[in-house]
This record gives C-alpha cells, structure tokens and sequence, in this order.
C-alpha cells in the first residue's frame, strides 16, 4: 500500500517555520488556553477509550443519534481516516468531490480506487449530475466536504440532499467532512442526520479556533462507527484527555454559543477585508467566488504560469505563506525546491485547472491579516 505525500504541510513544512506571516492557515486564530480550565486531574487514557459515553450522549444528540454512533477522535484527520478504514476494502471505490483537502482523496486511493468530481469554476459549483454518471455498484463511499477546503464554496441543501440519495440508491455512504460546518451563518443539518448513509466527520480545529486539543469525532450508523471503532484500538487508543477536558467546556451551551459568534464575526470581518483587497487588485488577475468559512481560492496574477512558482517568488520576496492551488487536486506537488513548478503526478488536474490558483486563509487576527495583505500588495505592485 502506499500514500502520496501531503503536499499541503509538505509545503508548509518547507516555507511554514522561517516565514514572517502565514496567510494559508486554513482555520480561525487558535484560542488561548487561559480561556479553559486546563487541569482534567490524572493524565491517564480516556476510559472508555471511545469517549465519555455522557458527553458522546450529548453530542450525538447533535445528530439525532446514540451514544454508540459517537466515536471520539484526534481530529477530524482521524475521524476520516477511520472512516475509510471502517468502510473501504482493496476492491472498494471512492468517488471524491475534488478539489479538497488531500487527505479526502488520498487516503481512499491507498486503499482502493477513486474516480473524481470536479466543482467548476469560477463559483465551484457541484452537479450532482456526474456524481450520479461516476458511481458504480462498487462505490463504497461518496465524500464531500462543505464548506468546501479550498475554494470556500457552501453546497446547498438540495444539493447534498441530493448526494445523499445517488449514495443511499447505490447502497453506498455520504461521507461528509464537516470541519468547517459551524463557520456558515445558517448551518445546514449534519449529513449523519439525514439517515442511515450519512456519516458526518469534525473537530474543534477551524470553528472554535482548538486546533491543538486535536479533539474531533466521527458520527453515522452504527456499523460504520463500529468498524471505526476497531481501527482505532490500533491508531490512537484513546481521544486525548485533555482535548476531552476542554473540549466540554468549549461545547457547552452559552460558551460554545459565546466562541462560535467571536469567531463568525472575525471570519465575517476578515473576509470583507479581503474581499476589498480583491476588488482592489482585480486589475492584476485576481478574483474569487466569495468563501464561506476562511478559506479563499484566488486566481493567481497575472505573469505567473503557476501556483506554485507565484507562492514560492511571494514566500522569497515578502516571508508571506500562500498555498499553490496544486496541492488540492491530484496526487501530489512537486513542491521540493528545484523541482519542476507546479508538476504533479497521477490524472491532470480537472476543469478546475488548480494550477491557476492560490488559497490564502484569512482566519488570522485582523492585525496580522493587515500585515500580510500590505506586503501582498506591495508584491503585486512590483509584478502584476
Ligand atoms: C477539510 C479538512 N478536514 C480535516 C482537516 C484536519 O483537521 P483536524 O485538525 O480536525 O484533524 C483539515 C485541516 O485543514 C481540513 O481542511
């Protein structure tokens, strides 16, 4: 079996730690833990090692489910992995909603076989349509996340409704990544809620600003979540207690109330901030669909022939972090320094044509935002 690299954090990794401003941090600024009490008492594994049953109880009532149909993870990467573990065998078909976040994709194409969907530009807009022409008997799962990570686009409720019936007459699931579900000012219903295909995958990672916690869960029917449940005897044993310990404080009542509307209001604010920013520049080739959440997907300037040369000359010449549009489609980025700009290996990259975009992540504090998108322009300035 093999994995591709991420290229994502293989990026990151790359530019993330001498750069002066990170503006492709796809999620809300973290939250101080001053805010929490942080003592959850004897730092042992959480017993049962799924979850607190009382707190899987509550949350599961989130989704009009049992307890059971709750298992606690180290993030939504866990969740989903999990997810495809519980779900997928070496004969098994994934149709994934692309772009999207690597991990989506490659995880089920390690296992078995994927076919994709493109969202179109310029808005990214999903037919279900050719969901329903590129499922097979085979198909195990259908896997979308909404919002959608990279290009910010929210699907409707009649359009995952209708993802949920091509799954469900197909015998398959609906997997929906659901990290950035609570960023949207009216939320749809969580796909495990809709019936007995819909498997809902989160954290407290980008809503809540707890990306640290790496506390998250998978929810759905109960023999998804058990085959999760076997997997993760052998992944994480347990959800980390003290993500637990705070994470029922983050998720209770008038306190979640309290963090979901600071950290809406700073993606509302922030997200008209860039929006000028990108009205201002259109004149140098940059546009965007308007996001939900903090991620936007921006066409690069003009003068560039990819994302990845465009992010690597902004990283040299003004410490600013972006992330290629490549990272978000196909296999993975030649991102290594030398190595040929924007190449990927695996299909080409779709309608989407990835390699004409960026994502710049706006969940930063407004200062920081304002300091990035100064020198970003200054670059433009000199280039475009
Ligand atoms: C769509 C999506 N899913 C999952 C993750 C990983 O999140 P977590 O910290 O919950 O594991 C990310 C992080 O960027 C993401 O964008």
């Amino acid at each position: 079996m093999e994995i591709a690299p991420f290229s994502l954090e293989r990026w990151f990794g790359q530019y993330e730690h001498d750069a002066d401003i990170m503006l492709a941090e796809s999620g809300i600024r973290s939250l101080d833990a001053s805010e929490f009490d942080t003592d959850p008492g004897e730092l042992g594994y959480v017993i049962p090692t799924d979850g607190d049953p009382d707190f899987r109880a509550d949350v599961a009532e989130r989704y009009d489910r049992a307890a059971d149909e709750v298992l606690f993870t180290c993030g939504t990467q866990e969740a989903n992995l999990l997810a495809f573990l519980s779900r997928m065998d070496e004969d098994a078909h994934a149709v994934v909603v692309t772009p999207t976040y690597q991990s989506l994709s490659a995880v089920p194409e390690a296992f078995g076989d994927v076919s994709r969907v493109w969202l179109e530009p310029p808005d990214w807009r999903l037919d279900t349509e050719k969901v329903k022409e590129t499922i097979r008997p085979e198909t195990a799962v259908v896997v979308v996340n909404n919002p959608n990570n990279p290009t910010g686009r929210y699907h409707s409720k009649a359009v995952i409704e209708s993802l949920y019936e091509i799954a469900a007459d197909n015998d398959a699931y609906l997997l929906c990544d659901e990290v950035y579900r609570l960023l949207a000012d009216e939320p749809l219903p969580p796909v495990a809620s809709m019936g007995d295909h819909g498997i809902s995958t989160t954290s407290l990672t980008k809503a809540y600003g707890l990306a640290g916690l790496r506390f998250g869960w998978l929810c759905g029917p109960s023999e998804v979540v058990d085959g999760a449940r076997r997997w993760k005897d052998y992944t994480t044993i347990s959800p980390s207690i003290f993500g637990q310990h705070v994470a029922r404080q983050a998720l209770d009542g008038e306190r979640e109330r309290e963090i979901l509307a600071r950290n809406r209001d700073l993606a509302a604010r922030n997200r008209e901030r860039v929006s000028e920013f990108v009205a201002a520049h259109e004149g140098d080739g940059l546009s965007w669909a308007e996001p939900v959440g903090v991620n936007g997907f921006l066409s690069i300037p003009d003068g560039f022939d990819s994302g990845t040369s465009f992010c690597r000359r902004v990283v040299k010449e003004e410490s600013i972090v972006l992330a290629p549009g490549e990272c978000f489609g196909v296999g993975s980025v030649a991102i290594t320094e030398g190595a040929t700009d924007g190449g990927t290996t695996g299909e080409p990259s779709g309608p989407g044509s990835l390699e004409k975009y960026f994502r710049l992540g706006f969940g930063l504090p407004a200062d920081d935002l304002e300091a990035g998108l100064s020198r970003f322009g200054d670059f433009l300035d000199r280039h475009a």
